[in-house]
């Protein structure tokens, strides 16, 4: 039976990963995979999640099963980072999964469940694993115009117009915060905008938000999926702890599922569980606990807020240093964009021969589609990424 297997797509982004660990050159720059480094390469352990674990190990005392919903109390705990009091808590029902990408294929499986003609609109470009798992499940993916490539912004405009074909039973994907792969954001106006269409259309909104707190803080990334989930009658929110907590292999993420139905809260929360036992029963819990001993704990929560902070500033640091050097080798603005983007991620907007001469040339690995991960750069390699981006004729 297994000879009718067929060889599955490469995945673009961890296929670089791969090629990066094999390139023997000692002077190569890894800008692929969303991971956080700090200025030395390394992926830290934050300190907050290091305390969290040694306190679990004090404390555990059962690695019992916890509930298909997983711990009610990071739940709770992530409601409130991500929602804070937007709706009243009644109105969200809840589960843990493995990681945001968990929480996205949840998502998706539901929205099939209640209407197998469901149409999910993406931007153009999206997370490919998005694309991807909609169509392993045979989901209609549109795509809506979404990044200008002259001016590497939001295609606002085109944005609104794709948009007018969504309709009730269809899903609008939108990302809350830190656009991946562009770090082209909406705009608060451009969110309202967005608002009333969805309320005019009666499309369901579902947010993706895998990068909380590395934008413009903790609470602005979380501004306007709070006024959104507020505004409609129903909305899905797939939230991801791999980045802002650092615990990517403890696969830590979370659906929610909003509704102004209250009736109906416990039959949202019953098929969600229902959901995690018929994919994998029981959703992981070590990184739950980590994040919900942090959010509960005063001292520990003000740590990894800190921490986060740090991130981002440095993160905002590189841009700034980025386009700047840009501007001084290249002599034009054309790079301004770079400190504008917001987020792990900026798309150059160049084509992929010069991505590959980039990598061949200059041992500079980055997605195919020009998306660089700004946090693989360290003040070092700052001026050596904008001499092989002038040099190769970006
Ligand atoms: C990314 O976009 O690089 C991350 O979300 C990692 C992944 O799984 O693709």
């Amino acid at each position: 039976m297994f000879e009718t297997l067929k060889e599955p797509s490469p995945d673009a982004i961890l296929g670089l990963v791969k090629m990066y660990r094999e390139d023997p050159r000692e002077a190569k720059i890894d800008l692929g995979v969303g991971v956080y480094k700090d200025a030395t390469g390394l992926t830290p352990v934050m300190r907050a999640v290091k305390a969290a674990e040694q306190r679990i190990w004090e404390v555990q005392d059962s690695k019992v099963y916890t509930s298909l919903a997983g711990d009610p109390a990071f739940a709770d705990a992530m409601v409130s980072l991500v929602l804070d009091d937007a709706v009243p808590r009644n109105t969200v029902a809840a589960i843990a999964t493995p990681g945001g990408t968990g929480a996205i294929r949840q998502a998706f499986e539901l929205i099939q469940n209640i209407n197998k003609d469901a149409r999910v609109f993406v931007s153009d470009p999206t997370w490919p694993n998005h694309l991807s798992i909609l169509s392993y499940l045979g989901i209609e993916a549109v795509s809506y115009r979404y990044f200008d490539n002259e001016t590497r912004g939001v295609d606002f405009d085109g944005m609104m117009q794709d948009l007018k074909a969504a309709r009730k039973g269809d899903v609008i994907l939108l990302h809350g915060c830190c656009h991946n792969p562009t770090g082209a954001n909406l705009n608060s106006a451009e969110w309202d905008a967005v608002i009333k269409l969805l309320q005019d259309s009666g499309a369901t909104p579902m947010i993706d938000i895998a990068y909380q707190g590395f934008g413009d803080g903790l609470e602005a990334d979380a501004t306007a999926t709070r006024k959104l989930v507020a505004a409609v009658p129903e909305a899905l929110v797939a939230a991801s702890c791999s980045k802002n907590f650092g615990i990517y292999r403890e696969r830590t993420g979370i659906l929610m599922a909003v509704s102004k139905n209250t009736d109906a809260q416990s039959l949202h929360q019953a098929s969600l569980a229902f959901l995690n036992r018929q994919n994998f029963s029981f959703p992981p819990d070590h990184g739950s606990r980590i994040v919900t001993t942090i959010m509960d704990d005063d001292d520990l929560r003000q740590d990894w807020m800190a921490e986060v902070e740090a991130v981002r500033l440095g993160m905002l640091g590189l841009r700034t240093q980025l386009a700047a050097e840009l501007q001084r080798l290249s002599g034009s603005d054309r790079f301004g964009f770079i400190a504008q983007h917001r987020g792990m991620f900026s798309r150059i907007g160049t084509t992929p021969d010069k991505v590959e001469a980039l990598r061949v040339e200059h041992g500079i690995y980055m997605v195919g589609d020009s998306r660089m991960n700004i946090a693989g750069l360290n003040a070092q390699t700052v001026p050596i990424l904008a001499q092989a981006i002038v040099d190769v004729g970006v």
